[in-house]
């Protein structure tokens, strides 16, 4: 039995894993030696397919996420140049994100890992998102502050020496990337929203007064549910009394308002607990605004600052390597009952 195998498993230094996610409508596989290297990484999107319904349809994502797993998977193998009896493990994003979506991924890593008679590591998908930062800098070690900027999180954690995390904040009502997609909605713009925003933005003025996003109070804690509201009551007045209004000075000053609290509190945790070091991880991470934000108030302050590349900061599976090596130098293994959870907490 499989289950008898778990506790016989060799852990190794030098480990080469394929890691696979599939939360929302991205394919990914990726071969992560060490949890620092990446041998390849593979996305398939169903971003296309879901134009049209305005936002991710978990049904189309799962239908998907079957057709390509196996596509994206070989992909990966043969582009790290190694042979499926070179892995020592396979780490799979169990959840945050889409259960029927999660499960192709799951149920693929399951009997991969049983056929090669190999540790299967399962992996938060946010906790993926902040050891991005581990492939891009092989020096990285904690402890640092993570800001971590994505569709379903937005939160500042302390990452200490011994790789525990501490929250110190996170948002009290949506995510930021959330609120990226809500206003890209307002504004008539396609999914993904977060994208197209900034793409706008880049036209606009930061002038359409907006909501002080907890600044200076709250500790570390954020509220976007207000900025939403703001920007949704400011485009329906308009439109209501047929006043003209700039899409693109919404657009910007809403990104303005959205991003600036992140980096200011980011900074702030840096200061205040003397970490020296900020990583970021999440969807909004890619967004240009923010990275040219953090990237002058770190230069600023003198924080050494790790912002992993666009495609590292989006979903992909080289980061589910990266924390399943983690997890897999701790031998947190999993038998084959493994499960998809919808909701995840972020310790
Ligand atoms: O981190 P992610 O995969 O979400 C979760 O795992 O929860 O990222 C998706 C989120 C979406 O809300 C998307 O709109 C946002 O990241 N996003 C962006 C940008 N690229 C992706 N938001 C703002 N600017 C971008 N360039
Ligand atoms: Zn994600």
């Amino acid at each position: 039995m499989y289950s008898d195998l778990i506790p016989r498993f060799q852990i190794r230094q030098n480990a080469t894993l394929l890691a696979i996610e599939s939360s929302c409508d991205e394919t990914a596989a990726a071969v992560v030696r060490n949890g620092r290297e990446i041998l390849s990484s593979e996305i398939i999107s169903s971003c296309k397919e879901h134009i049209r319904f305005g936002g991710v349809v978990p049904e189309i994502a799962s239908r998907a996420h079957t057709s390509a797993i196996s596509l994206a998977t070989e992909k990966a193998i043969a582009n790290a140049g190694i042979s499926l009896n070179d892995l020592d493990g396979v780490c799979v994003t169990y959840g945050a994100g889409l259960l029927g979506a999660l499960l192709v991924g799951v149920s693929y890593a399951k009997s991969l890992a049983y056929a090669l008679s190999v540790p299967l590591v399962p992996v938060s998908h946010i906790r993926g998102h902040l050891a991005a930062a581990y492939l891009c800098d092989d020096t990285l070690e904690p402890p640092f502050v993570s800001l971590l900027a994505s569709g379903g999180h937005t939160a500042i954690i302390l990452v200490d020496a011994d790789y525990s995390y501490r929250v110190l904040g996170s948002t009290m009502d949506d995510a930021v990337g959330e609120s990226f997609d809500k206003v890209a909605r307002v504004l008539g713009l396609e999914y993904p929203g977060g994208p197209n925003v900034e793409k706008l933005a880049r036209e606009g003025k930061n002038v359409v007064p907006m909501p002080k996003m907890l600044k200076g109070v709250g500790g570390y804690s954020f509220s976007y549910s207000g900025l939403k509201t703001a920007v949704i009551n400011y485009v329906h007045h308009a439109e209501q009394t047929g006043e003209e209004y700039s899409r693109a000075d919404v657009a910007c000053s809403f990104q303005h308002a959205a991003i600036d609290i992140l980096a200011e509190k980011a900074l702030e945790a840096c200061e205040q607990s003397g970490y020296r070091t900020l990583t970021v991880g999440g969807g909004v991470a890619a967004n240009g605004y923010l990275r040219e934000t953090l990237t002058n108030m770190c230069t600023d302050k003198s924080v050494k600052l790790v912002l992993p590349p666009k495609v590292l900061c989006t979903d992909n599976a080289a980061m589910i390597g990266a924390e399943g090596y983690l997890q897999y130098r701790r031998g947190n293994f999993s038998d084959l009952s493994l499960n998809a959870s919808a909701r995840v907490g972020l310790g």
